[in-house]
């Protein structure tokens, strides 16, 4: 399947395209292992970008409904985070790119490890 890209490219540049501006390869950098990196990197990005749905998605089963604005504008946010993770990872799967768990500590797992005692992550344990 074709990858799709933001309308601003109006499908006018191709994965490869896209490659050469955010990812300098070929005789730039010789060295295939700086490809390598490149490519990991942007998987992180595709997987906080995935990730983010899920997040969202507990603080809107933690808000239950109430304030509904909020809820409204949370799935609107919901929605532009999974068209980026999709993008990047339609982009790397074109590419040959793996789209697993990033290896090594991410930084997601860092803030909710700092967030732990946040007002939700508190109203959810009881403990304020
Ligand atoms: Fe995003």
């Amino acid at each position: 399947m074709a990858v799709a890209y933001p309308r601003k490219f109006q499908n006018a540049i191709g994965a490869r395209d896209i490659l050469k501006q955010v990812v300098r390869d070929g005789a730039e950098h010789p060295h295939d292992c700086d490809r390598e990196l490149h490519l990991i990197t942007l998987n992180r990005y595709r997987y906080a970008e995935q990730r983010s749905c899920k997040d969202l998605t507990e603080i809107i089963e933690e808000l239950d409904g109430q304030p509904p604005e909020l809820v409204r504008d949370l799935s609107h946010h919901i929605s532009d985070e999974a068209r980026h993770a999709m993008w990047l990872t339609d982009l790397l799967v074109e590419l040959g790119a793996k789209v697993g768990t990033p290896p090594g500590s991410s930084y997601i797992d860092e803030f909710e490890r700092s967030s732990r005692q946040s007002p939700v992550s508190a109203k959810r344990t009881g403990f304020v």
